[in-house]
C-alpha cells in the first residue's frame, strides 16, 4: 500500500513539473510565474481542489506519440476567493506553449460545465500559443467547444480572462466573449495573428507590443478592460474584483461588512461643482467621497475616460457606478464612451447589480468623424442599454443635463428609479449660447440683446426646477446628502420588480 501512496506522489510531482525546470526556469526569467504559482495567488491558501492532473493528448502526429506531458498545458479545479467558489483554469505556458489540443480543450469544457451547474464565476488565466498545430482540426473543434459554452454562460455567471503571456489565434476569441478582459503590462499581448503574419499579408512591420500589448488594448481598442503592473499585482487585484461580483445571475450581490456609515454626510461636496460652468472638476471626487470607505473598481480607467465605469459599495452591497467626467472632453458622449458606458450597464443588469449615475454631460459630440463613425448607432447602445435594465437604477444630476444625452444618462423617461439633482444641474436642451443665437437669430447683431436674452434663458432654463416641476427630477438634494440618499434609495429599491413582455432576445443596436 505504501508504494501505491508513493508511486502517486511521484506521478504528481513529475505533473506538477510541466513542461520541466528548464521551462519553469526561463518562465520565472521572463518576469511570469507558472500556471499553479498564479492559482496559488489567486485563490485563498490550500483551497485548490485540481482536476484531469493526469489527463494526456491522444495525437501521434510530428512525433507527438512519445511526446506527452501529464495535464497537456492546462491547470484546471476550483478553489475559493474570499471563502467564495470560483472554478479557474490556468494555461501551462511551458507544456506545448499552453496550446490547446482536443484534450486540453476538454479539461476546459469540464470546468466550464461545473461552473455553469454550480452557478459559480470562471476564471480564466491565458499564457498560450493558439491552436496545437500538431493536431489540426481537433484542436478546431476544441476551440469551438469551449467558444459554445462561453456563450451558454454569457449572463448567468461572471467569466473573466485574465491575459499573462502570448495569447494568439483561437485563444483570444473565448476571451472576447467574457465578461471582462485584464492584461499584464509588459509580458502579455493579444492578437488574432501575428507580427509575421501581419508583414506577411499587410507588409507593415510591428512589434507584439505594438500589435496587441496592454497599452493598445487598454486605450485604443477597448479589448482589454485594464492592465496591471505584473502577475502578483493583477491576480491579487482579479480578487479584489470577485469580492463586488455575484455569483450568478439570480444570487443578488455578496454583502460585506462595512465600516462607513449610511448617513455620512460630506459637506466639502456643497463646493465641489465650480462657479463657472464652463470649468471642469474630478467626477471621481465624488464617487469616492459617496461610496463605502472611498473603495472604487474601475472597469476601462483608460479608455473613453470622458466616461466613467466601475464597482463600489454602499452600505457592503455592489453598486454599478456610471458617471460623465468633466475633466476629459467635458464629459461629452463620444461613440467610444457610449460603447463602453453600454457595456458595463449591460453587465450590471445581467447580474442584478443596481446601477448609479453621476450626469454633468454637455451633449453628444457633433462632427463628421463622430458621424462617420457611428455616432447614431454607438449612442443607441447605451439607450438601448439603459431603457433594457430592470436593476435599481439611481440617478443623480450634478450640473449638466443636455439635449439627447439628459435622456440617454438614466433618465426617468428611459427607465431610472430615482433622480435627484443638485441645486447646481442645468437641465435643458442645450447651453445658454447655443439656445439664444438659434431661437433669438434676429438680435444676433445687438450685443445688449444677446446678453437679455442669454440671462434669461439661463434663469429659466439652466436649473433643475423645470425638470423638478414637472416630476421628471424627484427631489433638489443638498450635494452633501448625496450618500445618504443614495443609501436610503437603495434600501427602498431593494425588492423592486420589473416585468417585460416575453422575447426570445432583444436586437441592440450592436
Ligand atoms: C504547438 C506550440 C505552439 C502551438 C508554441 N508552441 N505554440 N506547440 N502548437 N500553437 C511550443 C513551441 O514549439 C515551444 O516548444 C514552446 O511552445 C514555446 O514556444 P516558443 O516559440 O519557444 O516561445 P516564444 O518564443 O515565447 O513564442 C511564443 C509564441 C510562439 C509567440 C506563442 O510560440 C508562436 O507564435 N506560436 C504559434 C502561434 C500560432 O500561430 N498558433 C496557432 C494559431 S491558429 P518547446 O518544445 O521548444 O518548448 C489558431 C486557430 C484557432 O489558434 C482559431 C479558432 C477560431
Amino acid at each position: 500500500m505504501k508504494d501505491i501512496l508513493e508511486r502517486l506522489d511521484q506521478r504528481r510531482h513529475n505533473a506538477w513539473l510541466g513542461g520541466g525546470q528548464k521551462r519553469i526556469d526561463a518562465q520565472h526569467a521572463r518576469g511570469k510565474l507558472t500556471a499553479r504559482e498564479r492559482i496559488a495567488l489567486l485563490l485563498d491558501r490550500d483551497s485548490f481542489e485540481e482536476f484531469d492532473t493526469f489527463v494526456q493528448h491522444r495525437c501521434d502526429d510530428f512525433g507527438m506519440a512519445d511526446n506527452k506531458v501529464p495535464g497537456d498545458g492546462v491547470v484546471t479545479g476550483w478553489g475559493t476567493v474570499n471563502g467564495r467558489t470560483v472554478f479557474v483554469f490556468a494555461k501551462d505556458f511551458t507544456v506545448f506553449g499552453g496550446s490547446l489540443s482536443e484534450t486540453h480543450a476538454a479539461k476546459i469544457n469540464k470546468i466550464q460545465d461545473m461552473a455553469l451547474k454550480m452557478r459559480a464565476p470562471i476564471i480564466g488565466l491565458f499564457d498560450a500559443g493558439g491552436a496545437r498545430i500538431q493536431e489540426g482540426v481537433a484542436a478546431l473543434g476544441g476551440y469551438g467547444e469551449v467558444f459554445r459554452r462561453n456563450v451558454i454562460a454569457s449572463g448567468v455567471i461572471p467569466q473573466i480572462s485574465m491575459i499573462m503571456g502570448p495569447c494568439a489565434g483561437g485563444d483570444v476569441y473565448s476571451p472576447a466573449m467574457t465578461d471582462f478582459i485584464f492584461m499584464v503590462k509588459d509580458t502579455s499581448y493579444m492578437f488574432v495573428t501575428g507580427p509575421d503574419v501581419v508583414k506577411t499579408v499587410t507588409n507593415e512591420t510591428v512589434t507584439s507590443e505594438e500589435l496587441g500589448g496592454a497599452k493598445v488594448h487598454t486605450t485604443r481598442s477597448s479589448v482589454a478592460d485594464g492592465a496591471w503592473e505584473n502577475d502578483v499585482e493583477a491576480l491579487l487585484q482579479l480578487r479584489r474584483l470577485i469580492d463586488f461580483l455575484p455569483s450568478n445571475n439570480t444570487d443578488g450581490v455578496p454583502v460585506w461588512d462595512s465600516f462607513d456609515v449610511a448617513d455620512r454626510v460630506d459637506t466639502s461636496l456643497d463646493t465641489l461643482v465650480p462657479d463657472n460652468p464652463n470649468k471642469p472638476y474630478d467626477m471621481k471626487e465624488l464617487i469616492h467621497k459617496t461610496v463605502d470607505e472611498g473603495d472604487f473598481f474601475e472597469i476601462q480607467e483608460a479608455y473613453a475616460r470622458n466616461i466613467i465605469t466601475g464597482f463600489a459599495r454602499i452600505e457592503g452591497r455592489t453598486v454599478g457606478i456610471v458617471a460623465n467626467q468633466p475633466m476629459v472632453l467635458a464629459g461629452v458622449l463620444d461613440s467610444d464612451a457610449s460603447r463602453k458606458a453600454a457595456r458595463f450597464v449591460r453587465f450590471c443588469d445581467s447580474f442584478e447589480i443596481p446601477i448609479l449615475t453621476f450626469v454633468d454631460v454637455p451633449g453628444f459630440l457633433p462632427g463628421t468623424a463622430q458621424e462617420y463613425g457611428g455616432l447614431i448607432k454607438h449612442g443607441a447602445k447605451l439607450l438601448f442599454a439603459y431603457g433594457q435594465a430592470t436593476v435599481p437604477m439611481i440617478t443623480i444630476i450634478t450640473r449638466k443635463a443636455f439635449g439627447g444625452a439628459y435622456d440617454v444618462m438614466a433618465s426617468k423617461h428611459i427607465g431610472a428609479d430615482i433622480n435627484y439633482a443638485w441645486p447646481t444641474a442645468q437641465i435643458a436642451v442645450m447651453g445658454a449660447k447655443g439656445a439664444v443665437e438659434i431661437i433669438f437669430r434676429s438680435d444676433m447683431n445687438d450685443p445688449d440683446q444677446i446678453a437679455a436674452r442669454t440671462s434669461e434663458y439661463e434663469e429659466r432654463f439652466l436649473s433643475p426646477f423645470v425638470a423638478a416641476e414637472r416630476g421628471y427630477i424627484d427631489e433638489v438634494i443638498m450635494p452633501h446628502s448625496t450618500r445618504r440618499r443614495i443609501a436610503r434609495a437603495l434600501s427602498m429599491l431593494a425588492t423592486k420588480q420589473s416585468e417585460r413582455p416575453w422575447k426570445k432576445h432583444d436586437n441592440i443596436p450592436l
